[in-house]
């Protein structure tokens, strides 16, 4: 019996060597280790011999059990180890292979302007307010003094929706809403598109404007004059000069055109294209809140008092990146959009 369990195991180890794959290995276990396999023969005959004997044999045939056993373990954790060798080195990645580019879109340069506009006003305690872009005639124009016979509700100035409704033609008309809407004191920003019938190289027949309100019981001319000046020193930097120039708006009195000294040539005696040889450009209209507008909301104009500016982020996004035609902003051109 112990030549036979020897016999066995010799043989079962030499099958193994030869075996290579985990459907040759399970043949083996069952012909050697399963129910019916040799081994099992062979232990079954075991309780036909002396006490002493069948400690003996038992003893062997575990061992050798346990050794084929072990070797069926070894087999196959060798081969798990060399498959994924195998596949690791199929599926190898190459870490140094440029990747894919992917086009990553920025702001458009009016809004990047217009973020820039909002963050400085908002430091100074305005409030961001906005309105509709389709306005009636009465926010538009009337409530703003602009009498049924001025020159800007002229049909070449104006988009008609209808009769009495209008494309707005500033943003102006939130000033109404906002004071129609609540008392003062007041301390507003209006950022938004506004319409003209207007098409050439410094003017787009939809562009955007940032309006001002401030209302309160005394507020005066320097307070404008203030407010503007700490916003083109922010925007384009603290040695930019500032000039306020008497000028008109049916719903501001008195009014004032806020320029500043040319950023494209520095305000160079000789000037340049942009600012035509003046050394000064225009960026916004201002002025004090006319008491007719303050009678128009219901505000007693000898109690409130209050100022008002409209600038043109088109003008003002210009200006910051150098840019000659305001239709380019408009054209989505992305050969244009991607400097930026
Ligand atoms: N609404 C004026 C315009 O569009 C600008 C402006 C606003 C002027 C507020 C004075 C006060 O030209």
């Amino acid at each position: 019996m112990e030549h036979e369990l020897l016999r066995i195991r010799d043989e079962a180890l030499a099958a193994l060597d030869a075996c290579h794959d985990d459907d040759g290995l399970e043949a083996l276990r069952l012909r050697f280790l399963g129910r019916k396999g040799e081994l099992t023969g062979v232990l079954r005959g075991i309780g036909e011999l002396q006490p002493e004997q069948r400690r003996k044999i038992g003893e062997i045939a575990n061992q050798v059990k346990t050794l084929v056993e072990e070797r069926m373990t070894a087999l196959r954790t060798q081969w798990q180890a060399e498959q994924r060798a195998r596949s690791l080195a199929a599926e190898r990645i190459d870490i140094t292979i440029p990747g894919n580019h992917r086009p990553c879109g920025s702001l458009h340069p009016l809004h990047q302007v217009l973020d820039d506009t909002i963050a400085i006003f908002t430091a100074m305690g305005f409030e961001v307010v906005r309105g509709p872009d389709i306005e009636d005639d009465y926010h538009n124009f009337a409530a703003l003094n602009i009498p049924a016979d001025h020159p800007a509700r002229e049909m070449q100035d104006t988009f008609f929706v209808g009769p009495e409704v209008v494309l707005r033609t500033h943003t102006s008309p939130v000033q109404i809403r906002t004071m129609e809407s609540r008392q003062p004191p007041l301390q507003i920003i209006v950022p938004g598109s506004v319409y003209r019938v207007d098409d050439d190289v410094t003017h787009s027949p939809m562009f955007m404007q940032l309006e001002g309100l401030m209302v309160g019981s005394d507020i005066c001319f320097a307070h404008l004059k203030g407010v503007l000046t700490s916003f083109v020193h922010a925007m384009y930097g603290p040695n930019t000069p500032v000039r306020l120039r008497p000028s008109y708006f049916p719903f501001t009195e008195p009014s004032a055109e806020l320029d500043i000294g040319c950023v494209i040539c520095g305000g160079r005696k000789t000037g340049c294209a942009v600012c035509k040889g003046s050394g000064w450009m225009e960026i916004l209209g201002s002025g004090m809140v006319h008491p007719n507008v303050f009678r128009a909301v219901g505000y007693d104009p000898e109690k409130v008092s209050g100022f008002a500016f409209g600038l043109g982020i088109d003008r003002i996004a210009m200006l910051r990146y150098g840019i000659d035609d305001i239709r380019l902003l408009y054209e989505s051109d992305l050969r244009f959009l991607r400097q930026f």
